[in-house]
């Protein structure tokens, strides 16, 4: 069992963010690196830590849905409806701006990104500290999410002033992030698919939601190349998957495969691991998976296919995405 975090490493926690450090904390989507949103030098060090391009902006957190007024310029009736219902959880709401948010957390455009996050730990450090908190995903730029403190421990070491261990994240991948900035009666635009489905959100909204269009913010989980791992990784039909390695292996190189339905065949030098067949299962081992995957040093790393379902759509999303990265030098 890990040790509960106490009131003093909560204090421990706010004491860095208020003195401009970095804190990594769990949420329920994935670990955030977190600094106060209000403190332009502390928001600098995460896109140093992180090797992050300045015009990619980042969600502020905050403890509770009464606090988001501070921060954004108009909350439309979709987002009151969607607040209501999928906050605090795994939902980013992207909103017009208010003047005072930094162009640092914005990265100069005229929306700010939100989320009230409902992971206990990180509840207890935004309520304990009062303001916003930017926290992108704790991983360098471009790569793998983190979704346990480990993870985040190997990706920045003594970068980060202080990281709160709460156990592996439940979602374990990010957040669905949605557009409501054009306000009016425009429709919400989902820019990242996440564990809330576009069914969830229409659902919620008794409407269709829109696909980005050329108009809709820029957002870096939208790149091509994301969430990569460093070894080549491709998505395949289980009887592919098996067929290759075993041609890898024949030609003295390794497979590692991240296998759903297929069985184990015997390979030379093969590294296997069998992730759960259900999507929320699937989700909160994904990026544990592919570290392990990388970790083993293969040729490549074959992915089994996914289901068609739209409960697999935000995990097809960044399985799609790590799938377009080469390696490390083509870090976007
Ligand atoms: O689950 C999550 O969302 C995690 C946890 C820590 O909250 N955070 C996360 O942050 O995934 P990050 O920075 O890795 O991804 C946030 C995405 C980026 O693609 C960024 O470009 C987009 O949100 N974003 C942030 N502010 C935006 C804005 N004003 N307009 C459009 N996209 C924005
Ligand atoms: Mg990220």
């Amino acid at each position: 069992m890990l040790p509960p975090i106490t009131p003093d490493d909560i204090a421990h926690a706010v004491k860095a963010l208020g003195t401009g450090g970095l804190v990594a904390f769990p949420t329920e989507t994935v670990y955030g690196l977190g600094a106060d949103a209000s403190n332009d030098d502390a928001v600098k060090k995460v896109f140093a830590a992180k090797g992050r391009p300045h015009d990619h902006p980042l969600i502020v957190h905050l403890a509770s849905v009464a606090q988001v007024s501070e921060w954004v310029g108009e909350i439309p009736a979709a987002a009151k409806t969607l607040a209501q219902k999928f906050w605090p959880g795994p939902l980013t709401l992207i909103f017009k701006r208010a003047a005072h948010v930094s162009d640092l957390v914005t990265g100069g455009q005229d929306s700010v990104a939100i989320r009230v996050p409902s992971h206990p730990v990180a509840q207890k450090l935004l309520q304990a500290f009062g303001g916003g908190v930017v926290a992108p995903s704790a991983n360098r730029f471009g790569r793998v999410s983190a979704t346990t403190a480990e993870h985040v421990r190997s990706e920045f070491g003594d970068a980060v002033d202080c990281v709160l261990d709460g156990g592996a994240s439940d979602v374990g991948i990010e957040s669905t992030i949605v557009d409501v900035s054009r306000g009016g009666n425009e429709a919400p635009t989902l820019l990242r698919p996440g564990w809330i489905t576009a069914r969830d959100l229409e659902a919620a909204l008794g409407s269709a939601i829109a696909a980005p269009d050329a108009n809709s913010p820029r957002a870096s989980g939208m790149l091509a190349k994301h969430y990569a791992p460093r070894t080549p990784l491709s998505m395949m039909e289980a009887d592919l998957v098996v067929e290759l390695a075993r041609s890898l292996a024949a030609q003295g190189k390794r497979a590692a495969v991240l296998a759903r339905s297929a069985l184990q065949p015997l390979i030379e030098g093969l590294v296997w691991r069998a992730a759960p067949t259900d999507a929320a299962g699937y989700a909160h081992e994904l990026y544990a998976n592919l570290r392990a995957l990388d970790a083993a040093g293969c040729d490549a790393i074959l992915v089994e296919e996914l289901p068609l379902a739209i409960e697999w759509a935000a995990i097809r999303d960044r399985l799609t995405r790590a799938a377009a990265g080469a390696g490390p030098e083509e870090d976007d």
